[in-house]
């Protein structure tokens, strides 16, 4: 044991760990947040003795009898007190010593005691201890062992206190492994409550820091509320010891908030909200406190493979995302800012739990995905909701509208409700609703329609006995008729065995024929319908015609003898692409990491579709690997074979099982190789052997929904297919282009180039006969000095100042007669001005160089020339029409107007 007293988080951790080490008990890492095994009792991890139930049930043999751990839990309950209490937290450590039929109480009271004065240095005048005061319900008495055990380590009988099950019997949960506990408070002295012992107020004076669990019998709760106690195999010992708890107490801090592991979490919040921790405003200090916990709990969580989703775990996730992001706004946090939390958190935390630092990036995606997405939709769900909050109100038919468009957890829209007051009443409303709208989503994606009657009852309706799947195996199959069914216009067969794969799991159903002993096709399988493992078949006569119905010469009877056949052609193909899925699977898995889980999935024998869980899209690079690494597996020709093992076993042997169905105790799991690329549990039918993918392409990559991808993909003859017809076009393309294949792209780069350049080089489009048309007479008899002068004012558009003089003198040419031509052409910010004026109006006193220096001064410019021909720029382009009139009204002027 280090000779200094431990303070830090760190120091703590280590010193307990290190006493039960030096005690012979084996030091556990954490176990996961997300319960290995599964246990309908938790979806978290709540615990340290939670990884150690199958021991403590001795349904499993522990590594060792002493076991010690400091485990990541989750308290999802907790989630609405942090904040407003010191010392609730949804994410934390707990430390714990365990014994597995090893020591039992007067060990586990020594051991604490030692740790508690020696180790923690707490004052032994300080510390009460609690024990069982007996509960006559459970038929159990006074613990007397544990206090006399108390009393020989020294503890005195009056800080000795007796509580009742309330306080003092530890069960998780109505059913499990359960037991009387004793427990250690700190007396942290008058200043924080007026009682004088353990149990008796509700203040913090007396802060239990230590539970020690007597593990001894296994809980029945029955239906009418009673329950049963079962002694256990063996009498254990489940201790826990809030590690946040301890800092507080040993830092000497009035609230965990103050503790070494948040400090720098409420220092971010007051950096990026600009405001300052306890300075008075107590939902500014509680948004912070909220912010360090949640953000703590998204870290870890996502860590450790949640992911948001509106399900399970995946809604806790996103309710404490969510509500961080609520909460920081509140304060005045602007932006996204769940990043840096998250670096915070892996800075303070990642050396105790590495995988922190390893999947910082991975964490870093779905927290960047879920805060954009939300961040979307929240100032305009805020402001509706604050408009509710104003008129007084909120109904379930608000919170459902709050949750399904702007994405609220309606636990969110209740607290902000109740911050301000406001009852909720609108529960029943809300669940209502949001079960109309599973009813109705359920209904849009149901297949088939049979009349009403459920797949079930079709099923057993044909026929009471359930048909025996061959399919697996057989893909011809000789059986008898069980029975059949004319429903609603539709034939229903029901067979004694039956090779026609069912829909499920995401794969199609088969297609075949059944025919008749003689070998004559009698009817066409055109749909089958599941019902768990049994089934009905849809079929339709043979030759397809009439009215769906079959024809008496081919009606079929009980008990007849048929010919049952899968189309093997279609077959081939989906069991192609399931094998394909599989391996599809697997690939994005270890290229994108460990939180791709499917989503859906749908293998037919043409393609192939896998939604899976992944917030971005995917590369051109990561698509190039994923169908790299499928088709290596497809180059290696491994097996693939179908074993049936208990779902335990897969489960430890790392089988991929789709979240949230329900398998049995026995299931199939299907694996490639060695299993170790890939393993899941599926009930579908594969090939062989994988080289019988003959190659497998990915067609498309998109979204299906908020962080689910799709992928589709083709294999074998469709791929073939598919790449085939993509090298005709490229070979059209090629001839069209005149180019080589391998140089296409270059080519089209050029001709898009060329046709862009040759737009722009292309000549404007001036008509100069109909401008030469336009021509004015300006001068002539009625003012004396000869004939009258055609003269044209005009402006072009579009033409660049270099082609105007060519312009001006071919329209000049066009003329007539000894002429004058002004063209003005504008441009964004410019406008260029020529004057050609014929030899002979020039000898009439009008001058090229006279006539454009008035019109440039009218568009802020200046130019000059010959007195033939003069050119001007000016910068106003939008006085071009005044510089025209300027122009005219100086040849007027001079020709003596
Ligand atoms: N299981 C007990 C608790 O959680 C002791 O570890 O408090």
């Amino acid at each position: 044991m280090s000779t200094s007293l431990p303070v830090t988080s760190d120091e703590i951790r280590e010193t307990f760990l290190r006493f039960f080490e030096e005690h012979g008990s084996r030091r556990l890492a954490s176990a996961s947040l997300v319960p290995a095994q599964h246990d309908p009792s938790v979806m978290l991890t709540t615990a340290g003795m939670h990884p150690l139930k199958p021991y403590f049930l001795g349904a499993d043999t522990p590594p060792s009898k002493r076991l010690t751990s400091c485990q990541k839990c989750f308290r999802t309950p907790d989630i609405d007190n942090v904040g407003v209490t010191a010392r609730h937290l949804t994410c934390f450590e707990m430390l714990g010593n365990f014994s597995i039929g090893d020591y039992f109480k007067r060990e586990a009271i020594a051991f604490a005691w030692e740790l508690t004065v020696k180790g923690f240095g707490f004052d032994p005048e300080k510390v009460f201890v609690t024990v069982f005061g007996g509960d006559e319900a459970l038929g159990l008495g006074v613990d007397q062992e544990s206090i006399d055990f108390w009393l020989e380590v020294g503890v005195p009988r009056e800080r000795i206190i007796e509580l009742g099950r309330e306080d003092n019997f530890w069960q998780a949960g109505p059913n499990g492994p359960c037991g009387p506990c004793t427990e250690l408070y700190l007396d942290r002295g008058p200043e924080y409550g007026p009682a004088t012992k353990p149990g008796e107020d509700e203040s913090d004076r007396f802060m239990e820091f230590w539970n020690l669990v007597l593990m001894q019998y296994e809980q029945t709760t029955h239906d009418d509320g009673t329950s049963t106690l079962k002694p256990l195999p063996t009498n254990n010992i489940d201790t826990g010891m809030g590690l946040n708890r301890m800092a507080m107490l040993l830092q000497g801090k009035e609230t965990i908030f103050e503790t070494d592991q948040f400090v720098p979490l409420i220092a971010l919040g007051e950096e990026l909200s600009g405001k300052t921790y306890e300075s008075g405003d107590e939902a500014v200090d509680r948004a912070m406190r909220i912010l360090a916990d949640h953000t703590r709990g998204m870290t870890f969580l996502i860590s450790d493979g949640v992911v948001p989703s509106n399900e399970d775990r995946g809604y806790v996730l996103r309710r404490l995302m969510r509500r961080a992001v609520v909460q920081g706004r509140r304060i005045g946090i602007e932006g996204e800012f769940l990043g840096r939390y998250l670096d915070a958190v892996v800075d303070v935390m990642g050396a105790a739990y590495p995988e922190l630092v390893e999947r910082r990036e991975e964490i870093r995606t779905w927290v960047t995905a879920e805060e954009q997405g939300f961040g979307r939709t929240l100032t305009a769900g805020l402001k509706l909701l604050e408009g509710l909050l104003e008129a007084g109100t909120v109904s379930g038919a608000d919170a459902f509208l709050l949750h399904d468009t702007h994405g609220f957890p309606v636990e969110l829209t209740v607290e902000l409700a109740e911050e301000r007051e406001i009852a909720w009443t609108g529960q029943d409303e809300f669940d209502r609703l949001m079960a109309d709208q599973r009813d109705r989503s359920k209904a849009g994606s149901r297949r088939g329609d049979h009349g009403g009657a459920s797949a079930g009852s079709i099923a057993s309706l044909v026929a009471p006995t359930p048909t025996e799947f061959t399919g697996y195996a057989a893909l011809e199959q000789h059986t008898t008729v069980a029975g059949i069914l004319e429903r609603d216009g539709k034939t229903y067969l029901k067979l004694a065995e039956s090779p026609f794969y069912p829909e499920g799991g995401g794969q199609v159903s088969d297609g075949g024929t059944i025919v008749l002993e003689d070998g004559s096709e009698a009817a066409t399988v055109v749909g089958l319908v599941r019902a768990g493992d049994d089934q009905a078949i849809l079929v339709q006569p043979a030759d397809g015609v009439g009215d769906g119905r079959l024809s008496a010469d081919v009606a079929f009877r009980s008990g007849q003898a048929v010919v049952a056949r899968v189309d093997r052609k279609a077959r081939h193909a989906t069991e192609c692409n399931h094998t394909a899925t599989h391996l599809l699977h697997a690939a994005l898995r270890e290229r994108l990491g460990d939180h791709v889980h499917q989503a859906g999935s749908a293998v037919r024998p043409d393609k192939l579709r896998f939604d899976f869980s992944h917030p971005g899209k995917l590369t051109p690079e990561d698509v190039r690997w994923v169908e790299d690494r499928v088709n290596e597996r497809v180059l290696a020709a491994d097996p693939v074979r179908a074993i049936t093992t208990t779902l335990d076993e897969a489960r430890a042997m790392g089988a991929q099982a789709l979240f949230g169905e329900k398998y049995g105790d026995v299931v199939r799991m299907v694996e490639v190789g060695d299993g170790e690329f890939s393993r899941e549990l599926c009930g579908g039918t594969h090939v062989r052997n994988t080289a019988e993918i003959g190659v497998f392409k990915i067609t498309t990559e998109t979204s299906s929904s908020a962080n689910v991808r799709r992928v589709e993909a083709i294999t074998g003859p469709v791929a073939v297919d598919f790449l085939r017809e993509r090298d005709a076009v490229l070979d059209e393309i090629s001839e069209a282009a005149k180019v080589p294949a391998g140089q296409v792209v270059e080519r089209i780069a050029k001709l898009r180039d060329d046709a862009k350049g040759g737009a722009a080089k292309a000549a404007p489009v001036v008509d100069e006969s109909a401008l030469a048309a336009e021509a004015i007479e300006v001068g002539g008899d009625a003012v004396g000095g000869g004939a009258p002068v055609p003269v044209v004012v005009a402006r072009v558009e579009n033409v660049p100042p270099k082609e105007l003089p060519a312009i001006a003198d071919r329209v000049k040419g066009k003329l007539g007669a000894p002429g004058v031509v002004v063209l003005a052409s504008p441009s964004e910010d410019k406008v260029a001005l020529i004057v050609a004026v014929g030899p002979e109006v020039v000898e009439r006193g009008v001058k090229a160089g006279d006539i454009v220096k008035a019109a440039a001064a009218v568009v802020g410019g200046g130019g000059g020339g010959k007195p033939t021909m003069a050119q001007a720029g000016g910068k106003d382009p939008a006085k071009t029409d005044d510089a025209l009139r300027a122009a005219h009204d100086a040849i007027v002027a001079a020709l003596g107007g």
